[in-house]
């Protein structure tokens, strides 16, 4: 008789299927063709348009779905709007019901919906049951919390209206969850589309909208491919778009809707290094490669598809995936008992294969297992590459399949170096079992999310997204609400600043209306006419590249000096400085706050001269002029305060972490100032920045340029580095340009003109740069509510997640 162990040791492998009867039955119960779902009821496509989608696991047609045309979009985002009022006004507590009522939903028919999503994607039961699915009930749930605390927890903040959300085929019903949780816990309503490929499960979760009674109009689903996507980002009534997909769209989306006024945020791909220094526990790296890359066919944004191996243990680590690989198991992602199901459509297919054949022929050696893939549906093999030249295609391109290039580093920093080498900046995992190694390289990594001795976790709880041009904006965690929020102040800039545009607002610049002709003359001293300030970048007074000086006319029309006529060159020249001064950010939080203290001493110190300038350039009368030295100087001391106090937080991530939300800074800003309280606009919009630790490239106001040229002794006296700040004096509309185009400034604040704005947005798309513009709207810059504080200083920095063992 055989042993257990003999049983064991021969057992052939056999299949565990999960049905899908009732996903089927479903189907059928719809006759296997969907219309659209807007104000609460399916309603039948204008264009009547319909196309297939299948199962990729069986290239069968599951269903025909609708591809909603520019009527649909219309009528759906109209239910929105319709519903925005009443569902904007409900308590956070009310509002918390409805959410609560759909993580209970989702739980009631989790199996349904994971066999339906396995069915439509083709990525393997066992994920979709155990990961997707808790997952999307977790946010629900979590966000049912943040609904019911949002009115004591975001004061000031105001919902920002309909959001148009398009979303990839990856993680459908989890993407749906993290877009429309955060959305309807903060007050808006949505118009949701699905990617082409995958849209049964968001079908599913708009039956389960009408189950728990969700208010019709609250969530629409539009389906379609990219051109019902382009007519949601073209809609004039959506107030804010979010996207999750390739880069190339998402720069796409940027570019058109530059100077619209819409609210954006961009999860887009990656190309994420996952780093296993020599100490690292091997075995549990190889299994962290397993989720890496193999999980959900590795078409997952933040994959780790770039392996970086210490040298000396990258042969043995090589030889353990290997052998690793031919015991995972391609097949029927029904099958419970299967490691990867299929890649999602031929195109991605395709473009899998092709990229391989690719890194072959660049010379990278490919190792695939020696048991081949089921041959009817669009199965792909697990795929080594190691000795990937780092700038091969197979290490820089997205693959977005399962697909990993390895190569090998010597030291900690080149691993750092050989990480950041890439246009993205979504997500790192790092393995050792030095704990100061880890912590030493986290913040080092340019990523979004850090993962430390761990792969591709997520929680409602923390915040996801990019650096670079991985995208900008956060989903999940508290970070994550404000891409769907706005500070009241700003709302209502916007709504009402629209028809009292020149109304009196109280401005030191409101040409003369504060002020007398006896008033305005000075009374400290007319400054002398021949000083001529230069740029100053880098800490010092430069001429300027042109050569060329500006006249400046005091309001009663007198010259009364020239500033340096700056341009490109001097743009570069003020960034490449900034990048240089990177000290200032490593410095400690309290060094920069010493300084800013010291900033504003030195100011306080040259106030009556300070407001005699302000006087004769503006025509302010003396009070107003002094009001906005005394201003400025107690902004300054208000950054000062915050530099060492605006924290990170702990994210209470389950599994055994916690999560570390640190603040980072951006790195180079660019700021242009409006011409409205000239002095204390500048230091509104620069120190912010500085005090969490940018460096800045700021072009002062143009029409009251020597404000600014006047701070360069105040900087020089408190012991601002040299480049941390740096001002530009010139043409404005051609400076912000060449700020806008270059690819070394990470982020541009601008305040100005709505073609301005609109201009600082499209020209930004080559690096995707945060960029923070009012569109023509007046600010009130000695309002605290709106000219200083949570926006500012959010906006300041972009927050890293690292994901650190803890506990047990
Ligand atoms: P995609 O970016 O074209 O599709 C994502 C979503 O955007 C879909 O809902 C699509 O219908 C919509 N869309 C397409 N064109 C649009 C447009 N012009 N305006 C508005 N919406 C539009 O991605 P695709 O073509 O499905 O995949 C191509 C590559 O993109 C993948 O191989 C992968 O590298 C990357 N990708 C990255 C994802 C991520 O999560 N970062 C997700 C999906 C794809």
């Amino acid at each position: 008789n055989p042993t257990v162990k003999d049983i064991f040791d021969t057992m052939d492998y056999g299949p565990a299927p999960e049905s899908a009867a009732s996903a089927v039955a479903w189907l059928e119960r719809h006759g296997r063709t969907f219309d659209l779902f807007i104000g609460g009821a399916f309603v039948r496509s204008a264009s009547e348009e319909r196309f297939d989608v299948i199962n990729p696991a069986t290239r069968e047609v599951l269903a025909r779905v609708s591809q909603a045309g520019e009527q649909d979009v219309d009528a759906a985002v109209a239910a929105a709007r319709k519903a925005f009022g009443p569902w904007s006004a409900l308590s956070g507590h009310a509002r918390a019901r409805y959410l609560y009522a759909l993580a209970r939903g989702v739980q009631r028919h989790s199996r349904l919906f994971a066999v339906l999503e396995t069915l439509d994607n083709g990525k393997p039961i066992r994920e979709t049951r155990d990961l997707d699915l808790p997952l999307v009930a977790r946010h629900f749930y979590h966000h049912a919390g943040w609904a019911q605390l949002r009115d004591t927890e975001l004061v000031g903040y105001e919902s920002v209206g309909v959001c148009g959300q398009i979303i990839p085929w990856n993680f459908p019903l989890l993407m749906l969850a993290w877009k429309v949780a955060p959305a309807l816990a903060m007050g808006n309503t949505v118009v949701l589309k699905p990617a082409e490929f995958t849209p049964l499960t968001a079908l599913l979760f708009a039956e389960l909208c009408q189950e728990v009674g969700l208010p019709p109009g609250v969530v629409n689903i539009v389906t379609g491919d990219g051109r019902t996507g382009e007519l949601l980002v073209a809609h004039p009534d959506v107030d804010k778009l979010a996207f999750t997909g390739s880069t190339e769209v998402g720069k796409l989306i940027r570019e058109k809707t530059a100077g619209s006024g819409k609210k954006l945020s961009l999860e887009l791909g990656g190309k994420s290094p996952f780093i296993v220094f020599d100490d690292a526990d091997l075995d549990s790296a190889v299994e962290g490669v397993v989720d890496a890359i193999w999980f959900n066919q590795g078409q997952v944004c933040c994959a780790g598809s770039r392996l970086l191996v210490q040298e000396g243990v990258a042969e043995r680590m090589t030889h353990k995936l290997r052998e690793r690989m031919e015991r995972l198991r391609v097949g029927s992602p029904l099958d419970k008992a299967v490691d990867m199901g299929a890649i999602v459509a031929p195109v991605q297919l395709e473009k899998i294969a092709r990229l391989v054949e690719q890194g072959k022929a660049e010379g990278a050696t490919c190792y695939q297992p020696s048991w081949a893939v089921p041959e009817e549906g669009l199965f792909y093999p697990p795929t080594l590459f190691t000795n990937a030249h780092p700038a091969s295609t197979v290490a820089q391109v997205e693959i977005f399949g399962p697909v990993i290039a390895s190569t090998t580093f010597r030291t900690p920093a080149e691993a750092v170096e050989l990480a950041n080498h890439t246009r993205y900046g979504l997500a790192a995992s790092v393995w050792t079992e030095n704990v100061n190694l880890a912590l030493d390289v986290a913040p080092k990594l340019k990523a979004g999310v850090v993962w430390i001795n761990c792969t591709n976790l997520f929680d409602a709880a923390s915040g996801f997204g990019g650096y670079k041009e991985s995208g900008f904006g956060r989903e999940g965690g508290r970070e994550g609400l404000f891409e769907y929020l706005v500070p009241s102040w700003e709302k209502r800039q916007k709504s009402e600043v629209r028809s009292q545009k020149s109304g009196g607002r109280r401005q030191a610049t409101s040409e003369g209306s504060e002020s007398t002709a006896d008033e305005t003359l000075p009374s400290f001293g007319m400054p002398p006419i021949d000083r001529t300030p230069k740029l100053y970048i880098g800490g010092k007074q430069v001429r300027p590249d042109s050569g060329y000086s500006l006249p400046v006319f005091d309001a009663k029309g007198n010259l009364v000096g020239e500033v340096g006529e700056g341009n490109r060159k001097d743009v570069r020249n003020a960034v490449e400085a900034a990048r240089k001064a990177s000290g200032w950010t490593k410095a400690t939080a309290h060094a920069r706050a010493q300084v800013l203290y010291y900033l504003g001493e030195n100011l306080a110190a040259r106030a009556p001269e300070f407001a005699a300038r302000l006087s004769q350039l503006t025509g302010a009368s003396r009070r107003a002029a002094e009001a906005e030295v005394e201003a400025a100087i107690e902004r300054i001391f208000f950054y000062a305060a915050y530099s060492d106090k605006y924290d990170g937080a702990v994210h209470a991530t389950p599994v055994r972490n916690v999560t570390l939300a640190m603040l980072e800074p951006l790195g180079v800003v660019g700021v242009v100032c409006p011409d409205e309280a000239p002095l204390l606009s500048l230091l509104s919009l620069t120190l912010p920045l500085i005090a969490l630790g940018n460096r800045v490239v700021a072009v002062p106001s143009e029409r009251y340029p020597l404000l600014a040229t006047d701070l360069y002794t105040v900087l020089d006296t408190s012991d601002v580095p040299g480049g941390v700040l740096n001002l530009v004096t010139g043409p404005r509309d051609a400076l912000t340009k060449t700020l806008a185009e270059h690819d070394e400034v990470d982020a541009l604040w601008y305040v100005g003109t709505a073609e301005g704005s609109a201009l600082v947005e499209r020209a930004s798309v080559g690096n995707l740069k945060r960029t923070w513009v009012n569109d023509g709207y007046a600010r009130d810059w000695f309002d605290p509510v709106q000219a200083q504080g949570g926006e500012y200083l959010r906006r300041a920095v972009q927050v890293k997640n690292i994901w650190v063992p803890y506990g047990e």
